[in-house]
């Protein structure tokens, strides 16, 4: 009697480890990088909460682990998390802004900065060979799902070369603060921070994909 008790909860237990295995192998599946793909959104408000800089070091480690043509590596990071330098940039770029249709849109009254508002911004540049293109767009996107399994949200923005290139006449100043090196050319700004909304996904056209029979 005692030895098929024993069974009984041998088995029992036997069939709660297997359970649980599979438990978490369905969580750790949810928790995957194609449920962070297909999560992911465009974060345009951010809380004033800062970033930890430990965490704006993973996600920039997380893009150069990024392919690249070659393995050229072409590509340089600087990462800004100061107010003063985002605000400065920020003035240059609403003194640009101001009275325009693009100003009408964006200065209103909850606008922070020209990085909608993020406490933190993660700059790209690139040499400017055939694939740099291409390698910096595969960093952004390991960058911005990084961040996306830290909490964090992000946005990829065109926007501020505007004023970030080098024709600018105040702009071309803070480009050059960020110190990138010669023959490397600003191509993105990735804004950084803790989301302040949790905006829809936009619609995807499917039909662009296609087998080939
Ligand atoms: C190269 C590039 C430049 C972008 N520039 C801007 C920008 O200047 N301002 C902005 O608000 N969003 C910008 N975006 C974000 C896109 O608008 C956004 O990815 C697109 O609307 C799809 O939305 P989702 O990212 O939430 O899926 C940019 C995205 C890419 C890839």
């Amino acid at each position: 009697m005692k030895r098929m008790i024993l069974i009984v909860v041998l088995c029992v237990a036997a069939l709660g480890v297997v359970l649980f295995v599979q438990q978490s192998r369905k969580s750790e599946a949810k928790g995957g990088v194609i449920e962070a793909i297909e999560a992911r959104r465009s974060i345009r408000k951010y809380s004033d909460k800062s970033v930890e800089r430990e965490k704006l070091q993973k996600i920039a480690e997380c893009g150069v682990a990024a392919p690249s043509a070659m393995n050229s590596q072409d590509w340089e990071l600087r990462i800004v998390d100061s107010k003063a330098w985002i605000d400065e940039c920020t003035a240059i770029f609403v003194e640009q802004i101001q009275g325009t249709p693009t100003g009408d849109k964006m200065l209103t009254p909850d606008f922070k900065n020209m990085f909608r508002n993020a406490p933190a911004v993660i700059f790209v540049a690139a040499k400017g060979d055939a694939y740099s293109d291409l390698n910096a767009g595969l960093l952004g996107e390991n960058m911005m799902l990084a961040a996306y399994e830290l909490g964090l949200g992000t946005c990829c923005l065109g926007m501020p070369l505007m004023v970030l290139n080098e024709h600018h006449p105040k702009g071309k100043e803070k480009l050059a603060s960020l110190g990138f090196s010669e023959g490397y050319r600003l191509r993105y700004a990735l804004a950084v921070g803790y989301a302040d909304e949790a905006p829809e996904a936009k619609q995807r056209d499917l039909s662009k994909i296609r087998f080939v029979e």
